[in-house]
């Protein structure tokens, strides 16, 4: 591997091998013997909010060795002028090896891979605009995996803003990969009509019968234009404890809009505690991702 830019770019031994090596590394963690062996380093390039995604890459660069060093455009060379691939190609001869980008604009990451990077840079996605979060689902796959031992066969409901969840669309393409039976659960105005490789269930109680793993997702409000109806959407799509079925684990890429998309008092519950856990976990995959991205070329 050169880049993560998508789950398509990879093969599923490549998925495989990500989710084994986070397995060794979170054996490492547990028993206190992970070395910190890595020699490189590692930009943030975060253009969009970010909790989750940037602390547990910094973690994971930490916990490997790598140096971590956070990009603050406000502060950057891009306000003279300066254009993004010029200034990662700036960065890359300083002596970044990796950089993770986060972007509202879709085809950005596809772009920068495409250029010459004349030390090797590796770029990785962080979630670029509604399109893609492939290093989400990764976790969310080895959480899965976990849980539920193999996603094959199993009936994974992701319920919410779907059209503007950048979180789904790569879960879909990866679950449907492995053989998971995918159900998506919105109200019309929330449906992308061009996600063929999933099944749409309108209906919330439906849709939950005999669910494996159920997925919440937060509402985009920063992507969303028109006024969402909130108390029927509450009403109709809320996962609760009374319609969350005692068969399914419950996930959540986070951050969760308490009572809202789920009812808070899960969160709190054993229930809720796999939505902590998959952010743990996303210290471990983001190690694998890491590190073979770094041993994946000459440096
Ligand atoms: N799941 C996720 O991407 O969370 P952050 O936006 O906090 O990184």
């Amino acid at each position: 591997m050169k880049h993560l830019i998508d789950i398509k770019h990879l093969t599923n031994d490549e998925i495989l091998e990500i989710t084994e090596l986070a397995k060794f590394y979170e054996e490492q963690t547990l028993k206190g013997t992970l070395e910190r062996k890595n020699t490189g380093s590692v930009a943030l390039l975060f253009f969009e909010n970010s909790t989750r995604t940037r602390f547990s890459f910094e973690m994971a660069s930490k916990k490997l060795g790598f140096d971590v060093f956070n990009f603050d455009a406000q502060k950057s060379s891009i306000l003279k002028g300066e254009g993004f691939y010029d200034t990662l190609n700036n960065l890359n001869a300083i002596g970044c090896d990796i950089a993770v980008i986060r972007h509202s604009r879709e085809d950005f990451l596809q772009e920068l891979s495409e250029k010459h990077y004349d030390y090797n840079l590796s770029l990785v996605n962080a979630g670029v605009g509604k399109a893609s979060h492939p290093t989400q689902a990764l976790l969310d796959f080895y959480t899965l995996q976990k849980h539920l031992k193999t996603v094959e066969g199993k009936k994974v409901v992701i319920v919410g803003d779907i059209i503007h969840s950048r979180v789904a669309k790569s879960n879909i393409e990866l679950l449907n990969r492995f053989g998971a039976h995918v159900v998506c659960c919105s109200p019309s105005y929330f449906e992308d009509w061009t996600l063929t490789d999933a099944k749409y269930e309108p209906n919330l109680k439906t849709a939950l019968k005999d669910a494996d793993a159920v997925m919440g997702l937060r509402i985009q409000k920063e992507r969303i234009e028109t006024r969402i109806p909130y108390a029927q959407y509450i009403e109709d799509y809320q996962i609760t404890n009374d319609n969350l079925p005692q068969s399914a684990i419950l996930m959540h890429p986070g951050p969760v809009n308490r009572d809202v998309e789920i009812e808070g008092s899960i969160l709190d519950s054993p229930r809720g505690k796999i939505i902590i856990e998959q952010a743990r976990n996303g210290v471990f995959v983001r190690m694998a991702i890491l590190n073979l991205l770094y041993k994946g070329v000459e440096r």
